[in-house]
């Protein structure tokens, strides 16, 4: 089996103070928030949805047979700049205080891609899982877990592509193959393990793929509520009038058919190019932030073929 460095990204342990922080500031996404501590809750203490049956209907209800074999993989799908990478990187700092656990973090590397050596795609899936399950493993406990494990596979439309596809490669399809075994591995063993997969192309995705999932997660762009919150938090101390903020929102939604900014398209295009033209002899003002908004385009939705 490959190295942990060599398939992971460098493990992260949380909680993390900038990714804690990340993770508060992220705008609209509560109710997935709150959805996966959920999931975390059970992973923790598989015991607990036995007793809130008890508790609530005074047996254990025959659905939670529907939980048995569930695998514990989680899809963050949608538009760039939504917040999938920024969530699956940072959820974990919650997960640890509720659970009052240790969190770890593992990336995956998917740059093994495309190098060209048959079975390599395979591989790097089978070690990483092969990995997590032994962690999973150690980290069982009669009190419930001790750890808690995520995986985070993202970008991973590269990997999980359409069993259907035209242009599907063998090696496409081994990776897929590969995945399904992975999760049903962890599910099997019932480990304290969270595997995320983030893709801003949910058609891609092989259907193996999503009906395994646990639950699928659609990120879209912001409405004008959750606009004003970003830019309010961005402005922050500047001076910026709320009035002025109400113009911006206005001025980043959608006209017509086009839609409107996405989340990055103001946290990174926006306010970074606003600060930029005021720095360095001037304040940032309203006009610089609506000049700058007027000849931004949000970046074009992504239309899959076919759809
Ligand atoms: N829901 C959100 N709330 C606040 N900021 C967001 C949100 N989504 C994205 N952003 C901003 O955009 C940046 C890029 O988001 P990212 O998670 O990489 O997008 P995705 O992975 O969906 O393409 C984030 O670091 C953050 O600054
Ligand atoms: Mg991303």
């Amino acid at each position: 089996m490959a190295a942990v460095e060599d398939v992971f990204h460098p493990v992260v342990e949380l909680p993390e103070p900038v990714r804690a922080e990340r993770y508060r500031r992220l705008v609209g996404l509560d109710d997935i928030k709150d959805r996966l501590r959920r999931e975390a809750q059970l992973l923790a203490d598989p015991t607990s949805l036995r007793a809130w049956s008890l508790e609530h209907h005074g047996a254990e209800v025959p659905a939670l047979a529907l939980f048995a074999d569930r695998g514990p993989l989680f899809v963050f799908a949608g538009d760039v700049g939504a917040g999938k990478s920024a969530l699956a990187e940072s959820f974990g700092c919650d997960l640890s205080d509720v659970l009052n656990l240790p969190v770890y973090l593992y990336r995956l590397k998917l740059t093994a891609r495309g190098s060209g050596l048959v079975g390599e795609m395979t591989t790097l899936i089978g070690d990483a899982f092969g990995h997590l399950l032994a962690l999973g493993r150690k980290a069982r406990s009669a009190n419930g877990p001790t750890t808690l494990y995520i995986m985070v596979i993202d970008e991973a439309d590269a990997l999980a592509q359409s069993r259907a596809a035209e242009h599907m490669h063998h090696e496409d399809r081994a990776g897929v193959d590969a995945l399904l075994a992975g999760v049903d591995s962890l599910a099997g063993e019932g480990v304290p393990v969270l595997v995320v997969l983030c893709t801003n192309r949910e058609r891609a995705l092989d259907p193996a793929v999503m009906r395994r999932a646990a639950a699928s997660f659609r990120f879209g762009r912001p409405n004008d509520e959750q606009r004003r919150v970003v830019l309010t938090d961005a402005l922050d101390g500047t001076g910026i009038s709320s009035a002025a903020v109400a113009k911006l929102v206005a001025a980043t939604g959608s006209v017509d058919r086009q839609a409107g900014f996405t989340y990055s398209d103001l946290t990174q295009r926006l306010i970074p190019a606003a600060i930029l033209a005021a720095f360095p002899d001037k304040p940032l003002t309203e006009d610089i932030l609506f000049a700058i908004a007027r000849d931004l385009q949000p970046t074009p939705e992504f239309r899959e073929i076919g759809a």
